[in-house]
């Protein structure tokens, strides 16, 4: 008989496969639906005048209790050019729905998303990526995030946004800037000291991305929003992609504990975090994006429980 060893070609693929491995058809999912939001940034949707909401969520309620449920409607809406969008894209659909797991071992959290864009006219925003995939986490240091999800960090004056002007402004969070108006929070930040303490308190959000084309490999980004958005170099995030008839197939995972910027992950904290998708070569304002959902690891009361 022949010694059994293996070809090239399987050691080839042995080298590539990820060290880790979720059988994800075991785990359960959520449908989140994510919708086309304009301009509507975190100044529009606190402002009364502007959405009816804004009353209510100044007494306490937050954006899904009002709206899971109406996202196909309010990205039909948005996207049309009809309410809050100056620039409609022709032909783009107003939402886009996802298959969303979470999971972890010892040493990583994995979130899995299986979603299928539809047709999508090219923008030739981002010619270099057709989608990306992106999820916020916040570990509960920003309160607003906690309430608002996404919105937390979507300002008026943020590049393409209604008071950005041509400018290029990124996200950030509210708590950086020394004066907060209606258009935004401008470039103007609080002291040295004062952005210390908040970055001490936690105030930071982080984001994980997968950027994808039709028949390459992933490419994995990650970074954190503060006074901006700032992308992290070698970042501790991974991603996988595979796309089917038409329906991708994204893992993005990052060890649980990754040293600073990023925060240790853990049970017994509840996380909020917020998915968004750009579809058709689209970039900045021009995604897809959730409602705030909550994640806590092993066990708890949250819309998804990382089992291990
Ligand atoms: C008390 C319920 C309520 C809450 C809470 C609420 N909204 Fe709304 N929202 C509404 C209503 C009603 C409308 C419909 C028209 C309007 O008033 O602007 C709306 C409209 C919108 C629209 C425009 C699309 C449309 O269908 O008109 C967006 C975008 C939106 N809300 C986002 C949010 C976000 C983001 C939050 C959380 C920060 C939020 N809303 C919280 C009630 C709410």
């Amino acid at each position: 008989m022949k010694a059994l060893t293996p070809s090239l070609a399987v050691l080839a693929i042995l080298a590539t496969a990820p060290a880790y491995a979720v059988d994800w058809s075991k785990v359960p999912g959520k449908d989140i639906t994510m919708l086309y939001p304009a301009q509507s940034s975190y100044e529009w949707v606190l402002t009364p005048a502007d959405h009816s909401g804004g009353g209510k969520i100044r007494e306490g309620k937050n954006c899904h209790e009002c709206h899971i449920g109406e996202e196909n409607t309010m990205g039909d809406l948005l996207v049309s050019g009809k309410k809050n969008e100056p620039t409609p894209i022709a032909g783009k659909p107003g939402s886009l729905k996802a298959v969303v797991k979470f999971a972890h071992d010892d040493k990583n959290l994995y979130v899995h998303l299986d979603f299928t864009p539809g047709i999508q006219p090219n923008a030739k925003m981002d010619t270099a990526f057709e989608t990306k995939v992106t999820m916020i986490l916040n570990d509960g240091g920003v309160a607003e995030s906690n309430r608002f999800g996404c919105w937390a960090a979507c300002h008026d004056d943020a590049q393409g946004m209604a008071s950005g002007a041509d400018g290029e402004r990124t996200k950030y969070l509210l708590k950086t800037r020394a004066k907060v108006t209606r258009q935004g929070g401008g470039d103007a930040l609080k002291s040295p000291d004062e952005l210390a303490a908040l970055k001490t308190a936690g105030y930071q959000l982080e984001y994980w991305q997968a950027r994808l084309n039709p028949g390459a490999k992933a490419v994995a980004a990650a970074g954190t929003i503060f006074d901006k958005r700032e992308e992290l170099k070698n970042p501790a995030v991974t991603a996988d992609a595979t796309l089917a008839d038409g329906t991708w197939s994204v893992t993005l995972a990052r060890p649980l504990t990754a040293g600073a910027p990023y925060k240790d992950i853990v049970a017994g904290k509840t996380y909020t975090v917020g998915f968004a998708v750009h579809a058709g070569h689209t970039a900045h304002r021009f995604h897809y994006v959730s409602f705030e959902r909550t994640m806590v690891l092993d066990s708890g009361t949250a819309d998804f429980v990382a089992a291990k």
